[in-house]
């Protein structure tokens, strides 16, 4: 029998919860439908409402095959049809075969994990029908187990890991070394990765995709790499086939031309972005944005292509400079605010988990850049100014900080801006302040006359698309330059 397909990612399909009763399916499916801005379907709710009587009722009444008949049907209407959404499935749902070939064609499948002991503590004591007995219920987890495995796509045991598996991304320590099996597919795999990471693991790379790997393509480090002649040269050396995969081992400026070779080369191949700084792991290298600069303008040339898994290994920051981390903490921050949740204070690690899946659910949400994502330009395009203004001196992370302090203030925000003050603690920039104007004059023109500012009603409360009075800015501008 062929190995079924594992769906990499829940971008065009629901997400379907499945695994043992008591997991905390009913618990999770809500908040995750909500952060995916999905509908939330319970297949045990629908059959209820249809048999006008509780699965409980059902089961005694009418008995196991009778409501396994129903349970099928329902979940045949629900995963067959509709936008994506989240979806539970009851315990024994996947004892179906067509259910779970409708899984295979439409859905995620996303198995909430448990231990036998979590999920009796939760269920001894309720009305369902198959957690009468202690022994019988364990032996039934051992049971279903294997079929939980081998349908799931992804796992998860919280709302943040189950939105990073919808989207792909996997963050675990050690996942660079476990390259070969995260790369989805079995095909060749070619390696772009930056001069300086690849001294630092560029073996380790090549040791754990093993005969997966094809070639190994350097590119300078830093922005220099996002160029159409970096893009070209990767052009003439790729031999990869359609079914193969290029893996983007790197921070931001790696991953944004790799992505944008991946999405162009053959009319687009798969892609892998392991990302190597705090910036990429948090930020650039989640949501299928991908990009290189031109004379006219940085990230002016790009296109969207989301990867076919994210690989996040956060040991690799272990070796990032520290004015790296900076600029990975200010995004930190930015995430932080947009979340209203003090990110910024957890260990590197959650860091990482976290904003990651804030970024990723915002992606899911609005995968082409087309209402909500405007929300992560928080501080961004008064940061991009400065940026500019400076010719490029100033470093990011420091002009996100100066940025969100900005918005902070024009959102009267008082605290929230001493708390960047305080966790980033960013010195004014010394720019000349007609050239900031100009670089956000030119940056309103590029976006047709549209606003690009974010304000915040209040952490976790962002406004997008506003309309600054030119005074306003101009003396918030004046708080941020020295
Ligand atoms: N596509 C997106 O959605 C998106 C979002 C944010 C930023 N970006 C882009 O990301 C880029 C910035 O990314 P960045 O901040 O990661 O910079 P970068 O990729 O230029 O890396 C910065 C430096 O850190 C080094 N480095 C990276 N990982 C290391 C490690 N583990 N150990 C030691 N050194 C390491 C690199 O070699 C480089 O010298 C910009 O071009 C920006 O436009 C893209």
């Amino acid at each position: 029998m062929a190995a079924r397909a594992v769906a990499p990612n829940a971008l065009d399909r629901h997400v379907a919860l499945v695994g043992f009763m008591g997991a905390g399916k009913s618990t999770l499916g809500p908040v995750l439908a909500e952060k995916l801005g999905r509908r939330f379907v319970s297949v045990d709710a629908m059959v209820e409402e249809r048999a006008s009587a509780s699965v409980a009722e059902l089961f005694s009444k009418q008995g196991e095959a009778a409501f396994r008949e129903l349970e099928e049907g329902a979940a045949a209407d629900v995963l067959w049809s509709g936008p994506p959404a989240v979806v539970e499935l009851g315990g024994g749902g996947l004892g179906s075969a067509p259910t779970r070939r409708a899984l295979e064609q439409r859905a995620f499948a996303l198995l909430v994990e448990t231990t036998p002991e979590e999920a009796w503590e939760r269920v001894a004591g309720t009305d369902r029908p198959l957690a009468a007995d202690p022994d019988r219920f364990r032996s039934l987890f051992e049971e279903r187990r294997a079929l939980y495995e081998e349908t799931a796509d992804g796992r998860a045991r919280n709302v943040e890991d189950a939105v990073l598996a919808a989207a792909g991304v996997h963050v675990a320590r050690g996942s660079l070394d476990r390259l070969a099996e995260l790369a989805p597919g079995d095909g060749a795999v070619e390696v772009v990765s930056d001069a300086n990471v690849h001294a630092l693991y560029g073996e380790r790379a090549r040791t754990a995709l093993t005969a997966r790997l094809r070639l190994t393509h350097e590119v300078p480090a830093g922005e220099r790499a996002k160029t159409v002649s970096h893009a070209d040269h990767l052009w003439s050396t790729l031999r990869l086939e359609r079914d193969g995969a290029l893996v983007a081992l790197g921070g931001g400026s790696t991953i944004d031309l790799a992505g944008f070779v991946a999405a162009t080369y053959l009319r687009g191949v798969s892609w892998v972005p392991v990302p190597s700084s705090l910036l990429a792991q948090v930020d650039a290298a989640i949501g299928g944005k991908t990009a290189i600069d031109v004379p006219a303008g940085k990230n002016l040339v790009g296109a969207f292509h989301w990867p076919a898994r994210v690989v996040v290994d956060p040991d690799l920051l272990r070796t990032l400079p520290a004015e790296e981390l900076e600029n990975g903490l200010a995004e930190v921050v930015k995430t932080g605010l947009l979340a209203g949740e003090p990110l910024w204070e957890l260990s590197t690690h959650e860091q990482v988990r976290c904003c990651a899946a804030f970024k990723a659910a915002v992606c899911l949400r609005d995968p082409f850049d087309r209402g909500e994502r405007a929300q992560l330009n928080l501080g961004h395009t008064i940061a991009h100014a400065l940026e500019a203004a400076s010719g490029y001196a100033l470093p990011h992370g420091r002009a996100v900080a100066l940025g969100l302090l900005a918005v902070l203030r024009l959102s009267g925000l008082e605290d929230d801006a001493s708390m960047v003050e305080e966790v980033l603690a960013p010195d004014p920039a010394q720019v000349d302040r007609d050239a900031v104007w100009e670089a956000l004059a030119r940056d309103k023109k590029a976006h047709g006359g549209t606003a690009r500012f974010v304000l915040l009603d209040a952490p976790g409360r962002p406004r997008w698309g506003v309309e600054l009075e030119p005074a306003a800015l101009r003396s918030a501008l004046e708080g941020v330059i020295h």
